[in-house]
């Protein structure tokens, strides 16, 4: 999704806006730009493909020797800004209005070429705002709905550019997160925020506002999240943050609790490969000071302040989208048999657009690592509105969703970066455990029950290790399948997730196409689609529905089905069905989809390894989703 990183500050503009433009590359991204501003004149380059490309070009115009490549300190602009600042914004744009070109790239100015910015979002009246600026002469360059900004900025200006902002963001409809700045009032950069996430970084003598926490890291670790409704006028000297009626807020600085090493690759070739390897370590961290082994309880301290609510819940509805959505749905299967209470899982881009009928005993549990996904959060604010009980489970400290929310729970798993989502899935299982057994335990859960279910989580890291022990086993079966054009996945009951989740995995990644099915609506329609060159994985651990499992595993090889088995340690029997096998340790059975989404995010890493895939990056997709 479009990135935004804004500068202001004594030191050189540029080479921190293309720094925190690549380390806002793994949102995805299908052009760039920049424009830096000396009080004089605005220097502003554009290219469509990656940050590369706009280093490139920025060589191809920079007048200064030697050339820019990346990192090293210039000063690319002969004249400081007023008051000795330099100021410059910078995006990265994921095409929504007009296609992925330089004219579309933003940053997007004016018809006088004095007022810039960037914007995330989409600014929903922006053709009838459009007709009324070009009734008035307006001219526009491209086909984005942005550039109406601008162009409103210029019509409205009244010597003040807060001011003029205020009063334009009054007319304009949608969401945004938006950096601005004019050329005549080089002193100063405008940041506005409306369903679009924006951090202000709070730096030694500058400032640097990112749509992203991992674009200001490496400067500071004092940020203010702004609100929605929220402007703020950034001046060399301080900053004046106003809400959506004109009054000056005082806002909390925040320490960021993630470090630069936790967002590198640390020696392995893609971020996905080092989260998956993570994952020992990240669900000790999900689960740290959670618990309470001898009394079989959870804890979840950021709950402690609706404890009496949780108590009253009778019932819960899991909204999230994606991996997120997969785990909802195994949560479903853990709040309903351990802890008794009805639950459903819904899509959230269908929750927020249907009627749900849902009463005040009811709690909304939203799902979302990043705590941006615009169809979660919009789900949320709906259920907000009903004036139920909403709870979090988000990874990213800060974000919209976690701000929402009534109370939540932090998956504390540092940055995701690569796209498909792996550690975050593992964590955010962990955590419904943990939930299930707190909600468990207030209602009929017994102590042996619950000291269960804690005593098989502390052992799971240990278990995970070894799964990952047999990385390469894994990987000589990813060359065995790597040319197939087709896979299904099966599961049953808390592995029928799993199965959903682990095809996401692979056509994410390597563009295969693959099916997660229940086991047993096979036999309804899919099995049609079953020959020698349509393997299935079948996700068959030793549980309650192992001896179903192996029955449809029998009816796909009937039809000369390959069959690829992840199966219970030991269970030496299912090499009787399955062509290959991958073993995972036993666990508790509601555990299990924690340790046997392993296999399948390796296999599916192996597979665009294979097929030389961008593997973090993969095509089309973007790691936080924030437009709907
Ligand atoms: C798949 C993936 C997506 C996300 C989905 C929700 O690997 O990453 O399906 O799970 O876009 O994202 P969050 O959890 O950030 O709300």
């Amino acid at each position: 999704m479009c990135g935004i990183v804004g500068y202001i500050g004594e030191n050189d503009a540029l080479p921190i806006l293309i720094d925190g433009l690549k380390r806002l590359e793994y949102r995805g991204y299908d052009s760039s730009g920049i424009a830096v501003c000396d009080g004089d004149k605005v220097f502003s380059v554009k290219a469509v493909g990656k940050i590369a490309e706009l280093e490139k070009k920025i060589n191809e115009k920079n007048p200064l020797n030697p050339p820019f490549e990346g990192g090293q300190k210039i000063t690319l602009l002969p004249k400081e800004g007023e008051g000795g600042f330099n100021i410059g914004i910078a995006h990265t744009r994921w095409a929504t209005h007009g296609a992925p070109t330089e004219i579309n790239a933003h940053p997007h100015h004016d018809c006088t070429g004095k007022i810039w910015l960037v914007h995330n979002g989409i600014i929903e009246n922006y053709q009838q705002l459009k007709n009324h600026l070009l009734e008035k002469g307006h001219k526009f360059i491209s086909e984005t709905d942005t550039e109406v900004i601008a162009h409103l900025l210029e019509d409205l200006y009244d010597d003040n550019i807060t001011e003029t902002l205020k009063k334009v963001l009054k007319l304009v409809k949608g969401t945004y997160g938006l950096v601005a700045f004019h050329n005549d009032e080089p002193n100063k950069i405008l940041v506005a925020k409306e369903g679009s996430p924006l951090v202000i970084g709070l730096g030694e003598n500058e400032t640097i506002i990112a749509s992203d926490v991992s674009a200001i890291l490496r400067y500071t670790k004092q940020v203010i999240y702004l609100d929605d409704g929220e402007i703020a006028e950034i001046k060399g000297d301080g900053i004046k943050i106003y809400d959506a009626n004109d009054s000056e807020v005082d806002k909390k600085v925040n320490e960021i609790e993630w470090d630069m090493t936790q967002a590198e690759k640390q020696g392995y070739p893609h971020f996905m490969l080092k989260e998956i390897f993570e994952q020992p370590e990240t669900i000790i961290n999900s689960m740290r000071g959670r618990y309470i082994v001898e009394e079989g309880k959870a804890k979840l301290g950021g709950l402690d302040n609706i404890a009496d609510k949780i108590r009253d819940i009778e019932k819960i509805i899991i909204v999230a989208c994606g991996t997120a959505k997969h785990a909802g749905l195994v949560g479903e299967y853990m709040l309903e048999e351990y802890a008794g209470i009805p639950t459903e899982i819904e899509y959230a881009s269908e929750f927020r657009y249907r009627q749900p009928v849902i009463d005040k005993k009811t709690a909304v549990l939203v799902l979302s690592q990043s705590g941006e996904t615009a169809d979660t959060l919009a789900a949320l604010k709906e259920a907000k509105g009903k004036g139920v009980l909403t709870l979090g489970i988000v990874n990213v400290v800060g974000s919209s969703i976690a701000r929402e929310t009534d109370a939540g729970v932090y998956n504390h798993i540092g940055p995701e970066i690569a796209v498909a989502s792996t550690k975050a899935f593992t964590s955010q299982l962990t955590i419904l455990a943990l939930l299930t057994v707190l909600l468990g335990r207030q209602r009929n859960m017994s102590l042996v029950t619950g000291k269960r279910i804690i005593e098989e989580l502390q052992v799971l890291p240990e278990k995970i290790k070894k799964i990952l022990d047999t990385n390469e086993n894994i990987k000589k079966i990813s060359e065995k399948y790597f040319s197939m054009k087709n896979f299904a996945y099966l599961g049953r009951k808390y592995n029928n997730p799993v199965a959903q989740e682990g095809a996401l995995k692979l056509k994410e990644i390597s563009y295969i196409h693959a099916e997660g099915f229940a086991g047993g609506e096979m036999k309804h329609g899919p099995i049609a689609m079953i020959d020698e060159n349509f393997p299935s994985f079948f996700i068959s651990p030793r549980d309650s529905v192992y001896e179903k499992n192996i029955s449809n595993m029998q009816e796909i090889k009937a039809r000369n089905g390959k069959i690829i088995a992840i199966a219970t340690e030991g269970d030496e029997k299912i090499k009787e069905t399955a062509n290959d096998v991958i073993y995972i340790p036993k666990s508790l059975e509601m555990l299990t989809p924690i340790l046997a989404s392993i296999p399948l995010q390796l296999f599916a890493y192996h597979v665009a390894v294979l097929k030389g895939l961008d593997v973090d990056k993969p095509r089309n997709l973007a790691k936080s989703v924030t437009v709907e």
